[in-house]
C-alpha cells in the first residue's frame, strides 16, 4: 500500500479525520502565533507616548462618564480620506496607556485622535456649552454643567495606581505628586517645573476661562488639547522611511 492509499483510512473515518484536522490546524496556529510572544520588534516603540498626566487623566475620566465615546471615535484608519480629513493615521501605541481604549465604532461626530491644538480652549468651552452657537447644524448634546461642576480632587493619586495596577507605567514619584499635579496644571499661578518633568508636553494653565475655578470643564478640555499631540510625526516618518 503506497503512502497515498494509506490516506483512505483518514477519509473513511470522520473521526479520525477531526482529530487529524485540529492537530494540522494547531499546529499550523502555533507556529504563527508563538513566535509573536519572543519577538520585541513585532512591537513599535514609538517616541514620545506618556502616561496621561492627573488632570487629563480626571478629563478622559469624565469625557467616559459622559459618553462621548457613543458618537465619537478616537481611530484614523490609515486611508486617504480619513488622512486627510484627520491627520496621520493612528499608531496602536496612541493607545497603550488607554484603559479601556477610546477607538470606537460610531461616527456620529468626527474623529477626536487628533482633534488637540485644532482649536482654542475657548472654542472648546463655548462648543461644549452650547455646540448650535459654534455649529448651527450640530447635533451634539450642551455640557454647559460642566463649567459649574467643581472637579473631584479627592484621592485622586488612586486612579493612578490603579492605572498602574494595570500596566501603565506610573512611577511612585507620579503617584505622590498627583494630587498637587492634578490642581498645577489648571492653576496660571502654580509652579509646575515638576510638573512638566513629569509630562513633557503637557498643555498648561486655566481652561475653562474662569481660573478662580477648577472645574470639570478644566479637564475635558485639557484632556481633548492633548489628544493626537504627543507623538512628532515628521520624526516618525522620517525614521520610518530611513528603514
Ligand atoms: C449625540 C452624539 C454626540 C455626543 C454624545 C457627543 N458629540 Fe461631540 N460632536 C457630535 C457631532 C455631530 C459633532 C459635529 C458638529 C459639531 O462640531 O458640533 C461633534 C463635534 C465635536 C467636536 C469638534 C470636533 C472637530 O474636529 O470639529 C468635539 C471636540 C466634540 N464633539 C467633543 C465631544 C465631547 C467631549 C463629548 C462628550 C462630553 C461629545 N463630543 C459628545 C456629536 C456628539
Amino acid at each position: 500500500m503506497s503512502l497515498m492509499d494509506k490516506h483512505v483510512i483518514l477519509e473513511k473515518n470522520a473521526t479520525l479525520l477531526l482529530v487529524g484536522s485540529l492537530l494540522v490546524v494547531t499546529v499550523g496556529g502555533l507556529v504563527e502565533i508563538t513566535p509573536l510572544f519572543y519577538l520585541e520588534n513585532t512591537i513599535e516603540k514609538v517616541e514620545g507616548m506618556r502616561p496621561y498626566s492627573p488632570l487629563e487623566l480626571a478629563g478622559r475620566n469624565i469625557y467616559i462618564r459622559e459618553g462621548c465615546y457613543v458618537c465619537h471615535s478616537q481611530m484614523i484608519r490609515p486611508f486617504r480620506d480619513e488622512v486627510e480629513r484627520y491627520g496621520h493615521y493612528s499608531l496602536a501605541a496612541e493607545s497603550m496607556y488607554d484603559h479601556p481604549f477610546q477607538w470606537g465604532s460610531k461616527r456620529t461626530g468626527p474623529d477626536l485622535a487628533r482633534v488637540g491644538d485644532r482649536y482654542s480652549n475657548a472654542w472648546h468651552v463655548q462648543h461644549l456649552a452650547d455646540p448650535r452657537s459654534v455649529v448651527p447644524e450640530s447635533v451634539m448634546p450642551a455640557y454647559a454643567f460642566l463649567k459649574n461642576k467643581p472637579l473631584d480632587v479627592k484621592n485622586f493619586s488612586t486612579h493612578l495606581v490603579a492605572n498602574a495596577r494595570v500596566g501603565v507605567p506610573y512611577t511612585q514619584e507620579m503617584i505622590d505628586n498627583a494630587n498637587m499635579d492634578l490642581v498645577a496644571q489648571a492653576d496660571p499661578n502654580a509652579d509646575t517645573t515638576g510638573l512638566e518633568a513629569r509630562y513633557p508636553k503637557a498643555k498648561l494653565g486655566d481652561f475653562d476661562g474662569n481660573p478662580a475655578a477648577l472645574t470639570e470643564m478644566d479637564a475635558l478640555v485639557a484632556y481633548l488639547q492633548m489628544l493626537g499631540t504627543l507623538v512628532d510625526f515628521k520624526t516618525y516618518d522620517e525614521v520610518k522611511n530611513q528603514r
